[in-house]
Formats: structure tokens, sequence, C-alpha cells
């Protein structure tokens, strides 16, 4: 019999979305607006400990929908961890703005100590913003790098497009540096299949940002136009669906901690490590470190054999072929954690068919270098 493959972070839904959906269907608000849109932007202000909540179309709409309000462009530097995803960055590549990366830490999440070097160096000032990353759901130093920021003068943006859920010593995820940004992808830990948000304290930049995102239409019966806008607003549909996640959010939490805290186990004493925790994590995917570039391939392959999906760590930004030419401080650290980092399945819905299929594969996996009480074997 086909088993059926197992994925990384697949969406988790049941009858409340489905219903949810249904009921905004039945509503006639088909549209990019609608009363699950505005009570979608209220949860998500709640979940951010933020004023306000801009739902759009992605995280990197949201992204996008900052810089607009912020002014960025080719004057600008837009400094970054490389250890993240495209889209932290590729918003401001489009805009001309001149891109830095930055090293990590141990646990994957900037480098402070390198931040604030790589700031000064830089000169930081007005037209300089620091795009930080949540890495896979874990919080960077809130209070660190705001101060940084500070001090010099530069604007933070808080990507925590992987995070919602977390916290950082009890302030949720997003609820730092100018805004914060969600997103809502299939793969996320809550989705609207696709869909994103801005969060923020700002009246200014939210009323702005809502407005960019539906092509910046001024209050006149005609289509009146003070400024050039996007359309990315969110639909009613899909917010609604958003609102029925929502409210399972603590389930999925604990659900992703315990798929943690059973991959603890099943590597314990195997030389293989997990990334070092951070406190608040919403583990959307647990990341195992295996000791070289080698292992990590044979585990991988292993997986794959047994239709199991993973993927290795994000590829940092400054060895992207693309952004050859960008400033790096540091990278070692990214560059080590790419090559010996895999996402592991952490899907909220993993059973336990799923779960014995991970362990016997683990177990059964032909790996050089491990050791420990529990070495893998071949069967
Ligand atoms: C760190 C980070 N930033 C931004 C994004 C962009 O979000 P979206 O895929 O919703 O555009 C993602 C997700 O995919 C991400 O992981």
């Amino acid at each position: 019999m086909k088993q059926n493959r197992i994925y990384l972070s697949p969406p988790w839904t049941d009858e409340k979305e489905r219903e949810a959906v249904s009921a905004a269907f039945d509503s006639g608000y088909i549209a990019p607006c609608g009363p699950m849109v505005d009570a979608f932007e209220l949860e998500l202000a709640k979940v951010a400990g933020r004023r306000y909540a801009v739902a759009v179309a992605s995280g990197t709409a949201a992204i996008d929908l900052v810089l607009e309000h912020l002014g960025v462009d080719s004057s600008w530097t837009v400094v970054a961890p490389t250890l993240t995803f495209m889209a932290t960055v590729g918003p401001a590549w489009h805009r001309g703005a001149r891109l830095a990366f930055v090293d990590s830490d141990a646990t994957g999440n900037v480098d402070v100590a390198l931040l604030d070097d790589a700031l000064g160096e830089l000169g930081g000032g007005e037209r300089t913003l620091f795009a930080g990353v949540d890495l896979y759901g874990r919080c960077c130093d809130y209070g660190e790098v705001s101060r940084i920021c500070r001090r010099r003068k530069v604007k933070f943006l808080c990507d925590s497009a992987e995070a919602v859920g977390a916290s950082w010593r009890g302030r949720p995820a997003g609820s730092a540096g100018v805004a914060g940004v969600y997103s809502f992808n299939g793969n996320k830990i809550v989705t609207t299949s696709g869909g994103g948000a801005v969060v923020t304290d700002s009246a200014k930049l939210a009323d702005h940002a809502r407005k960019l995102s539906q092509q910046s239409r001024e209050p006149r019966p005609w289509y009146e136009h003070r400024e050039v806008g996007f359309n990315y607003r969110m639909s009613n549909i899909l917010a609604a669906l958003g609102l029925a996640q929502l409210a399972k959010l603590p389930a999925i939490l604990e659900a992703r901690s315990r798929n943690k805290r059973r991959y603890e186990k099943l590597f314990e004493g195997t030389g293989v490590g997990l990334l070092p925790p951070v406190d608040g994590e919403n583990n959307w995917l647990t990341v195992a470190l295996l000791p070289d570039e080698g292992s990590r391939d044979a585990l991988m392959s292993a997986f794959a054999a047994a239709d199991i999906e993973t993927r290795p760590v994000w590829k940092p930004m400054h060895m992207q072929p693309v952004f050859a030419g960008c400033r790096a401080f540091g990278g070692q650290v990214a560059e080590d954690l790419f090559r010996r980092g895999i996402c592991l399945p952490s899907g909220t819905g993993l059973g336990e068919n799923d779960w014995r299929r991970i362990e016997r594969t683990v177990r059964s996996a032909q790996i050089a270098g491990f050791h420990g009480k529990r070495r893998m074997q071949t069967k």
C-alpha cells in the first residue's frame, strides 16, 4: 500500500475552517474587504500585543508596505541577518536599496554584537533599516536589537513571518520596532493558504499601509489618487480561514512543542543536536544539527527514501549568487548552520504512524560520525 508523504509543515485544518469559509462565502463578502478582515485584524493585533494590524495578501506584501511607508529607495541601506528567507530583503532589493548581511549567533538569530559593529561601519542614520528576523519562530533579542537601532538611529522592522505565537521575555513576536510582519502562507503555523499582516502601534503607519494595500484610493466617489498604491489587501474569505486558525493557536503551539520534545528524545545520545533553544519559541520547525555536511546529506537521503520531506536550513543570503556584490559581516556561523542543519517534519497534525516512520528512518539511517549510547545502525 502506498504510504502518504510526510510534509515539513502542512496546513492543519478541520470542519471549523470549512464552516468559517462557507459562512464568509454566504455573507456575500467575497472581496478584499468585509467583516472577517476587520475581525481578523482585531485578533491579530491582540496576538501581536500591538494597537493595529493590517491583513494583506502575503508576508512579502506586508514587508513591501512597511518599506513604502518609510520611503525606502535607492538612497537607503537595508541590513538583515544573512540566515533568512529571501522575502526579508527581496522588497528592499526591488527598491534599489543597498543590502548588507550580518552573521548569526549559535541560535541562528542575528549576532547582536556584530550587528552593532556593522551598523557602526555602515554609518547608521535615518536612511538605514534593520530588517530583523525571528528565525524558525524564535524571537531575536528584541531588547538588544532595539537598543542598538535606537543608538545608531536606525529603523527596526521585525520580520516575524515565521514566529506567530512566539514571544521574547513575554512580549509577543512582532511587537518590536516600527512594525512587525507575519506570514500566513500554507506552511506557516497559522495559515490563510496565502496571506500576511503588518502589526504596529503607529496609527499613521497602519492607516497608510491599509490605504496603500488598496491602490491608495482617496475617499471620493470617483477614483482619486495622490500616490500610487498596490493591490495587496487580504480577501474576506481568507480572513475567515485565518480567524478559525487563530482560535486554535494554543493547541497548535502545544502540538509543535510536543514535536520538538519527541525529536529531543529521538536524537538523545546520537551526536545529533537540535538548534539551541530560545525562550518563547513557537517551534514552527524543529531543526537538527548533524556533525557534518556528509551526515546531513545521509540523513536527508534516508528521509527522502521514506517519502518524508526535510529541508536544509536557509541558505544564507551572502552565499546567494544574486547578492554576490553585497557586503557581509561575518557569515561563517550561518554557513555552518546551512551545511549541518536540517528542518525536520514539524506539522501540527503529525500522527502516531507518521512518528513511527520518522523514528524508524532516523534509527536505521546510515550516518558516519555518530556516537553515543544509541548509535545509528544499518538494518
Ligand atoms: C522570514 C520570512 N520572511 C518573509 C516571508 C514571506 O512571507 P510570504 O511567503 O507570506 O510572502 C517568509 C515566508 O515565507 C519568511 O519565512
